[in-house]
């Protein structure tokens, strides 16, 4: 091993992730070189490197590649101005000489449950993405994502839906997501059969109504 590889190694690991004022499940994970503000994270999600997540709620089971930005700030368009150099807010950017005034509060964004989220997404604040749904690469969301579409582009516009209709009103019926390990456990050859069917779902959920 090489002296410049593993000052390289030790760089990387410099690159430190901060995490404030947020409430992350311990079966979840948080990437390098993320800046997580204000953010309820639920069981085994995961988001990858440089990520910046700002006031919002993921659900469990998300699956968010690297280079993912969700509910960053808004600038205020209707002052003269849009320089932070005129807003009382904490950042790290250029002098705070003219501040004086206080920026709205920026609005949650919501990722439901067993949510994809590809590479290099943007979501726009306020947004909200229904519980199965998945964001194509380099995504940019500006409206509300339906439960189980996929969606992308800039501006994300809907590709398709991942499954018939009356397979995502039972899933989302039955909300797995929720229930306790052992019976995910339970059931977990479900998650094994592609394409399922209304009858393959209710045979592995036949006593949820
Ligand atoms: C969105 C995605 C899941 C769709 O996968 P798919 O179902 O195999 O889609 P297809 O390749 O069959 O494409 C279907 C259509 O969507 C379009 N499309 C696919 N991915 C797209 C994207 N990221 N943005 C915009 N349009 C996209 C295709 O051009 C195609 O359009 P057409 O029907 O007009 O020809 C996939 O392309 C993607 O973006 N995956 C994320 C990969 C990633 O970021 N991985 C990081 C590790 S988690």
């Amino acid at each position: 091993m090489n002296l410049s590889y593993l000052y390289g190694k030790l760089i990387k690991k410099l690159h430190g992730t901060c995490v404030i004022n947020s409430c992350i499940d311990n079966t979840s994970v948080i990437g390098r070189s993320c800046n997580v503000v204000n953010l309820a994270m639920d069981k085994y999600s995961y988001f990858g490197d440089c990520c910046q997540i700002v006031n919002a709620e993921i659900g469990a089971f998300c699956s968010i590649s690297d280079h993912v930005f969700i509910g960053g700030a808004e600038h205020p368009m209707v002052w003269v101005s849009t320089s932070p150099v005129f807003q009382n807010v904490r950042h790290s950017g250029p002098s705070k000489r003219f501040a004086k005034f206080d920026l709205p509060k920026s609005k949650k964004t919501i990722i439901g449950n067993d949510v994809w989220i590809g590479h290099g997404v943007t979501i726009k604040q306020g947004v909200v993405v229904g519980d199965g749904a998945v964001v194509g690469s380099n995504a940019l969301v500006t409206k509300d994502v339906p439960p189980y579409a996929v969606v992308g582009g800039v501006p994300a516009k809907l590709i398709k839906y991942r499954f018939p209709q009356e397979v995502i009103d039972r899933l989302e019926e039955i909300q797995w997501w929720n229930l306790p390990d052992e019976k995910i456990s339970g059931v977990v050859d479900l998650f094994h059969i592609m394409n399922p069917s209304l009858e393959d779902i209710n045979r592995y959920f036949p006593e949820i109504p």
